[in-house]
């Protein structure tokens, strides 16, 4: 359904700054007072937010995200208004984190990594993706269980040198890989799961959230990943450590039944499985990364931090 934006015309001082900002072209101005006179309305509610009278707003999205524990400071902030430094310093600071206090995580906190999620950017404002919360210890032992039981299956048919020919010659070399890269370090953390209850997947995390995609999304891995970009930083500012579980994430695009036992949709993918709790873990300072080469078309300019 597409919404349209509503106009509140005794308010319109037609200064026509809803027009400019409308990536749709929904609006024109007739008689000085703006108007949705297009045909298409993707709802991303620019025009509510540049309004300087407030004389547009569009049902059905909300300008308060309604955050439970954050208090969030109300306005807009301009580009530069923030020091980027202290951006670079969160940025740098997140880690992925692989040891858990068993301290639950608030509920309200969980709800609040949701809604820091939805504020990303999605294809064509789709804004389709999935949030699955996994509130506790035993929620998220559960998808632990079912994705153990996946690699267990895996690493089955990775150990027999028959199904990875067979593999090979209908579906390619993804098993014989898989073989060489993960089969021995999976092999062990299962033992370790099942002989010792160790767990080397969620790393001992009481909550998790599972971000996925519908269908009727454009770019749904993208939107998903974006949004989890965005909670994992939240995460961070909000007392929390996370680590993203790419190894759940494989086992649910691979076997559709752990998220039916979850109760997500069929129609679902998930891009995303992130461990959220309070971290054992202390720094000292950033973590380091590798030197990136920059790539300039033509040639490098001879100054460029000028
Ligand atoms: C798509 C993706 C999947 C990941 N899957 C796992 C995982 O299954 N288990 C894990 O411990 N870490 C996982 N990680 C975390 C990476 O190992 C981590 O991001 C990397 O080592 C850099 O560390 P940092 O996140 O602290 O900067 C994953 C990260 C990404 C981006």
């Amino acid at each position: 359904m597409i919404t349209f934006p509503t106009i509140k015309l005794d308010r319109c001082s037609g200064c026509g700054l809803c027009i400019t900002v409308c990536p749709d072209r929904t609006l024109t101005l007739v008689d000085g007072i703006a108007r949705a006179s297009g045909d298409k309305c993707m709802a991303c509610g620019h025009c509510q937010a540049v309004c300087p009278v407030q004389a547009i707003e569009i049902s059905e999205v909300y300008a308060d995200l309604g955050f439970k524990h954050i208090e969030e400071k109300k306005g807009w902030l301009a580009p530069g208004a923030m020091a980027a430094a202290d951006l670079v310093q969160l940025l740098r600071s997140r880690r992925s984190v692989r040891s858990y206090h068993e301290k639950p995580v608030p509920l309200a906190y969980l709800e609040d990594l949701v809604k820091i999620g939805t504020t990303a950017p999605s294809g064509t404002n789709s804004q389709a993706w999935t949030f699955t919360i996994l509130k506790n210890r035993g929620e998220v032992e559960l998808l632990g269980g079912l994705t153990a039981a996946f690699f267990h299956r895996l690493n089955k048919k990775a150990a027999s040198p028959l199904w990875r020919l067979a593999a090979r010659i209908f579906a390619g070399d993804s098993l014989g890989r898989y073989y060489r890269r993960h089969y021995q370090t999976v092999r062990e953390g299962l033992a370790d799961w099942d002989e010792r209850g160790e767990d080397h997947l969620f790393h001992g995390a009481p909550a998790a959230i599972l971000v996925g995609g519908r269908q009727e999304a454009s770019c749904p891995a993208e939107d998903a990943l974006l949004a989890s970009g965005n909670m994992l930083l939240g995460a961070h500012a909000l007392g929390l450590s996370t680590c993203l579980i790419g190894f759940a994430v494989e086992a649910m695009r691979h076997d559709h039944a752990i998220g039916a036992s979850l109760g997500i949709a069929r129609d679902e993918e998930i891009y995303a499985v992130i461990a959220v709790g309070y971290g054992r873990e202390i720094y000292q300072r950033p973590a380091p990364r590798k030197r990136v080469e920059i790539r300039w078309l033509n040639s490098a300019p001879r100054n460029p931090g000028g």
